[in-house]
């Protein structure tokens, strides 16, 4: 895991978007996994401004979202699907076609997770996952328990998760139940992973997803088995790691290093 630790969510953004957009360059038509939630809006805002003013083109991306909630259809203002058009696709240059996105609508949904997975085989896999990380230790809506061998499924969510997403509906009883997820399996499987942290509360999931041991009861600890996975903290986030000092030691080093080879 290479571990970056910024002073503040300004330079985490700066710093994921600059990854992104590097990845992009090299591979046109990237297959990107992308996250909903609090964290990537700055990823995606600094990348809407990579594309208005340095033109990087996303004709050519395609991309997987996590996960959607279990009854929302895709224009249900709450819905993820609405929230990737809002903040991020509608200014850029993607083309529909190239979005793929969980529906929750949908009456079979078993055989939807089926289709998801089959779709993204069918890409040739996912080349690089942008995750957010839960309280709890979630990635996607994989909650604790959720198995290293999962696939795209129907996840129940956990008391934390509902009470953290109502900040977005009116109240807690509106927050749907259930959601649609992409598996560990499935986000393990991505040639490179993604992770950002912000805050004092993501401190401890933090903590346990990189130092702790490997657990179901931790869905991120699985990225310790991940051959590559790069990790964004700001300080806060940051604030709990025992080996702090080291992965700030290390990353300069790591830099020298890339230039030295340039
Ligand atoms: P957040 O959510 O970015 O809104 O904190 C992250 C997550 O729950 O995965």
């Amino acid at each position: 895991m290479r571990v970056i630790i910024v002073p503040d969510y300004d330079a985490l953004t700066e710093e994921a978007a600059r990854i992104i957009k590097k990845e992009i360059e090299i591979k046109p038509d990237l297959v990107l996994g992308l996250a909903t939630g609090t964290t990537p809006l700055g990823v995606y805002r600094k990348l809407i401004q990579f594309h208005q003013e340095e033109s990087l083109d996303f004709s050519k991306v395609r991309t997987f979202n996590l996960d959607e909630y279990v009854g929302l259809s895709p224009k249900h203002p709450m819905s993820y699907n609405y929230f990737m058009w809002n903040n991020f696709f509608r200014y850029i240059n993607i083309r529909e076609e190239n979005v793929y996105i969980p529906r929750g609508d949908i009456k079979d949904l078993q055989a939807h997770c089926r289709w998801y997975e089959q779709k993204i085989k069918q890409v040739g896999g996912i080349d690089l996952q942008l995750l957010g990380i839960g309280r709890d230790g979630h990635i996607g809506f994989n909650e604790p328990g959720s198995s290293f061998g999962s696939r795209t499924r129907i996840k129940t969510l956990t008391p934390e998760t509902i009470e953290d997403n109502s900040r977005f509906f009116k109240n807690k009883e509106e927050v749907p139940k259930y959601a649609i997820t992409m598996g560990i399996r499935t986000i393990y499987e991505a040639k490179h992973c993604l992770l950002l942290a912000s805050g004092k509360t993501k401190a401890r999931a933090i903590r346990e997803c990189i130092e702790g041991p490997v657990s179901a009861f931790v869905p991120a600890s699985f990225l310790q088995f991940h051959p590559q996975v790069t990790v964004i903290l700001d300080e806060q986030a940051a604030s709990e790691l025992q080996r702090k000092d080291y992965y700030k030691h290390s990353e300069k080093f790591q830099r020298q290093l890339e230039e030295d080879l340039k």
